[in-house]
């Protein structure tokens, strides 16, 4: 079976950071993500990740989805691969894919294509290289007569080695067997004193093994991360084509200022992204919506027409027609149902609200079970939490909550009640009924003349 070997031994120290460079993010999923997307993408799902710094941290990313090995000391990238010996052995029939960690576009045209040229030609390995503008930094790809014939290292490489564009993606095909012979023989007499993976190429060509390239049409799939810069770089590659994907699906974006998409997100066509809007994993939005001006949506299912104008919400279902914001926080396991209009400065917590439903301002709405055509007046709190335990308050379809009512929870109110404004209800009331809970109100005549006397002149 053919295997994958990812390089995440890297601490990325220009990065100025205490993690390892292949758990900075780029739209929001780690770049070590991505490469093993394109993997999975590709059909291939034996994969070793060499960790190195803070390995404990990819561990800890990767929850046991895939094996890891331990580079105990960076020693370059030909002595990582040989931390994955072990792992390589289990199985030698097939051929390894040997990808960077901190690459996170390599795509899987380029992945099967190159399977492709390796297979035919028989190759002990197959590199995939690319056409750069600006090669500084990567390997060379240098090349005779009969094809490639070596990868020389910048730090390693003559002035007119460095003129060459074509580069190494740090991307490569090898067939196990060989791998493992020709890890065997790296050495480390280099300007970087590592044993370099690229060397194999050399070393398998001298023994008569057959070594081959694959350079990709799409420049784009070598791109990496040294520091903060490229990462900004490749955020903004990847959010423009994200943005530009939609664009083909009929989503309208008018300016792009403060849009970003995360790569899962789905979004039905006729619906208007506006700025400011940030929209996160696991987020599907339907047809003809209208989203910001600055919405952050996390892990959230929109229905068809649904209006939200500066709204934060989070794991929660919204369905058809309804209409959220200004400033209003849903907060997960909330789920709207449609027709429901909410207003300004609501929160709505693990709570679900009934069809045309409406919130329409200041008001908390905490563990909650609201039923249809409910009218909450300006104001309105739940109180789920005694300080110790969180309790559930239902609200019949058609209640009429007055004004600044608080509902003590637990407790439940049957179909069209009324509240009166400012009451505390504090126990159940049954269907049809007014609960007013109000003191007699007094009016005492000339208070403050008496009380200011001098101060109202
Ligand atoms: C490497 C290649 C270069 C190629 C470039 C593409 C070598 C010698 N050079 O250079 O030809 O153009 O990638 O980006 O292979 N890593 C470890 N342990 C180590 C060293 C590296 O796990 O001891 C990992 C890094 O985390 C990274 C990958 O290997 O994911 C590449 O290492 P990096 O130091 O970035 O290699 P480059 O010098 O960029
Ligand atoms: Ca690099």
């Amino acid at each position: 079976m053919n295997k994958v070997v990812i390089l995440a031994g890297g601490q990325g120290k220009r990065m100025k950071a205490d993690i390892p460079k292949p758990l900075f993010k780029v739209l929001g999923e780690p770049m070590l993500e991505w490469v093993i997307s394109a993997c999975e993408e590709s059909g291939l799902s034996d994969i070793c990740v060499v960790k190195g710094y803070k390995g404990e941290m990819i561990d800890e990313y990767l929850n046991g989805r895939y094996s890891t090995v331990l580079q105990a000391e960076r020693l370059g990238t030909g002595h990582a691969v040989m931390q994955a010996v072990p792992f390589l052995e289990k199985d030698t029939d097939g051929s390894t894919l040997v990808l960077c960690g901190d690459a996170p576009f390599i795509d899987p045209t380029a992945i099967k294509e190159s399977l492709v040229i390796h297979k035919q030609q028989k190759n002990a390995v197959t590199v995939i290289t690319a056409e750069l503008d600006n090669p500084t930094g990567y390997g060379r790809i240098i090349r005779n007569e009969n094809g490639i014939s070596a990868i020389v290292e910048e730090k390693d490489a003559t002035a007119e080695q460095r003129s060459i564009h074509e580069v190494n993606s740090g991307a490569y095909w090898f067939r196990t067997a060989d791998l493992i012979e020709l890890l065997g023989k790296l050495e480390c007499t280099n300007a970087q004193k590592e044993y370099y993976l690229t060397d194999t190429i050399a070393i398998a060509l001298s023994e008569g093994r057959n070594a081959g390239a694959y350079k990709s049409e799409n420049p784009d799939i070598i791109k990496g991360a040294n520091d903060r810069k490229d990462l900004l770089e490749l955020n903004t590659y990847a959010r423009m084509a994200v943005i530009n994907k939609h664009l083909e699906n009929g989503v309208e974006f008018t300016c792009l200022d403060g849009i970003t998409i995360e790569r899962s997100v789905k979004i039905g066509e006729g619906t208007e992204i506006l700025s400011g809007t940030i929209l996160r994993s696991g987020t599907v939005i339907g047809k003809n919506c209208t989203i910001g001006p600055n919405c952050v949506i996390e892990d959230c299912k929109l229905g068809d027409e649904v209006k939200l104008n500066y709204v934060q919400a989070y794991e929660s279902e919204i369905d058809s027609g309804v209409k959220i914001g200004p400033w209003v926080h849903i907060r997960p396991n909330s789920h709207i149902k449609s027709g429901v209009k909410i207003g300004d400065f609501v929160e709505i917590k693990n709570s679900t609200i009934g069809e045309k439903t409406a919130v329409a301002h200041l008001t908390y709405v905490g563990d909650s079970d609201v039923g249809k055509k409910v009218n909450f007046g300006c104001g309105t709190v739940t109180v789920n939490y005694d300080g110790i335990v969180k309790s559930r308050c239902v609200i019949g379809d058609n209640c009429f909550i007055g004004c600044n009512t608080n509902l003590i929870a637990p407790v439940k109110l049957g179909k069209a009640v009324y509240t009166a404004a400012g009451t505390t209800v504090t126990h159940d009331v049954p269907d049809y009924a007014l609960a007013i809970d109000r003191g007699v109100m007094k009016v005492n005549e000339g208070y403050s003349l008496r009380k200011l006397k001098s101060k109202l002149k």
